[in-house]
């Protein structure tokens, strides 16, 4: 008997809520294709939750996905499987390379840098108040890009006339609109700007995350350092992961308020904070609508008695769970930032659990809540349903988020 077609994940996101509902519709689990490789979407939070948990399912491909050497030659999103860092590591590797990196940025070294923050936002909030009343800027490219740009360069010390070549770099790494090839073409770019960081900073070291790492690398021959190749590829989920999520975050979440005033007046009147938007948002729009990918380590038998064989690629729809009605409510596709429920997945769930989530808190809350203080008569300057979607399957943001900060007086 033929194999019935698997649901196709549109590359573009072009309507991701619509693909959010056709997947809890077709279960828990459901086969999918994602740039033409199979993989099961799990979408409900239940059993997603325990899949994230559970020691049969891992993130390294090279040990635990049969296809992997001919994927990393042929798959768009090759990068995602093919590095080697936490992000793709399983059991002692991964605990051992997540060591590595997590005081850094543990809820006290966050606290340390919230002065910082605070006053990276406001030198782009100046910024934005030289533009004349009545004039349209996009806000994603003057507040929501510069800011998780600026934190993560201090944080690891990218110098400044590397900033902008990793922007368009990291951007690339996340359309899953690209050939192989062109995908093929940004990685061989990303890592050469990462090298030459890397080279930079073990010329000339500072008081920043790089230099750390570097010599946690030189001075640990032993088993329990990095290898050349893990160093530069912790950098580059670093810089990655401090790049693009949070943009979207921003984006979103002034988005949200924009275009439900009632929720922004909440804000305004002290019943909702503005750490309320921030996980309302990270629900309502993850930045990560799918991450690609797990794979079962053994065969797993699902509650519905499904089987995902051992070696069958996994995709988390974290955007799919986040929406689900019996999690959220019938209302789960409405945006509340006074919902009791406040959990979601859009940090992930178990051991992979993303690293950035307070510092990523924290800088979303201080741009909004600056933004929305210095500019309080702040619109869309485009009909909402004209702002495009980015490009992409992973992530969540528009192309351009055009705003009026203040009306022609
Ligand atoms: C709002 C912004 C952010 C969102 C939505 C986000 C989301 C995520 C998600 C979903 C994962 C889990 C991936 C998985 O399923 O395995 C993750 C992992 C990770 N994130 Fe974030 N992230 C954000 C910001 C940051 C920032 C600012 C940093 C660093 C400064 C960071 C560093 C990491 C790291 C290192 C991991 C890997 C953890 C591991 O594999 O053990 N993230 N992030």
């Amino acid at each position: 008997m033929s194999q019935p077609l698997p649901f196709v994940i549109d590359p573009a996101g072009a309507d991701r809520h619509a693909e959010y509902r056709a997947l809890r519709a077709l279960g828990p689990a459901t086969p999918v294709d994602v740039l033409g490789l199979r993989a099961w979407a799990v979408s409900d939070p239940a059993l997603l939750k325990s899949l994230l948990m559970s020691p049969d399912v891992s993130k390294n491909g090279r040990a635990h996905y049969p296809a992997f050497a001919r994927t990393i030659r042929t798959w768009p999103l090759a990068l995602w499987i093919e590095v080697q860092s936490m992000l793709t590591a399983y059991g002692a590797d991964h605990r051992r390379l997540r060591r590595m990196v997590a005081p850094a940025l543990s809820a006290r070294r966050v606290a340390e840098l919230k002065p910082t923050i605070r006053s990276l936002v406001t030198e782009l909030i100046d910024d934005l108040a030289t533009v004349p009343p009545g004039h349209v800027v996009d806000l994603r490219e003057r507040l929501a890009y510069p800011l998780p740009i600026a934190v993560i360069g201090h944080l690891m010390g990218v110098p400044e006339e590397q900033r902008d070549d990793f922007r368009q770099i990291v951007d690339n790494v996340f359309d899953s609109t690209l050939t192989p090839e062109q995908a093929q073409a940004n990685a061989a770019r990303l890592f050469e700007v990462t090298d030459q960081l890397i080279a930079i900073k073990r010329g000339d070291p500072g008081d920043d995350m790089t230099s750390l790492l570097i010599a946690a690398r030189d001075e640990e021959s032993g088993g329990d350092g990095f290898t050349d190749v893990e160093l530069r590829d912790t950098m580059i989920l670093m810089i990655n992961a401090g790049y693009e999520t949070t943009v979207n975050v921003i984006d979103q979440a002034v988005f949200a308020m924009l275009t439900s005033p009632e929720q922004l007046d909440l804000v305004r009147t002290g019943r909702a904070a503005w750490e309320d938007v921030v996980e309302e948002t990270l629900r309502a729009e993850p930045a990560i609508k799918y991450l690609p990918l797990r794979f079962a380590v053994t065969d797993l038998e699902l509650p519905d008695g499904q089987i995902i064989a051992a070696g069958d690629p996994i995709l988390a729809a974290y955007g799919a769970a986040n929406r689900d009605p019996d999690w959220h409510g019938p209302d789960a596709d409405t945006f509340d930032v006074t919902r009791k429920v406040k959990d979601h997945l859009a940090f992930g769930h178990g051991v992979h659990f993303c690293l950035g989530a307070p510092l990523a808190r924290l800088e979303v809350a201080e741009a909004l809540r600056q933004l929305f203080e210095r500019f309080p008569a702040m619109s869309l300057a485009a009909p909402a349903a004209t702002l495009r979607p980015m490009p992409t399957l992973i992530s969540n943001g528009h192309q351009e988020l055009p705003v009026r900060l203040r009306p022609l007086a």
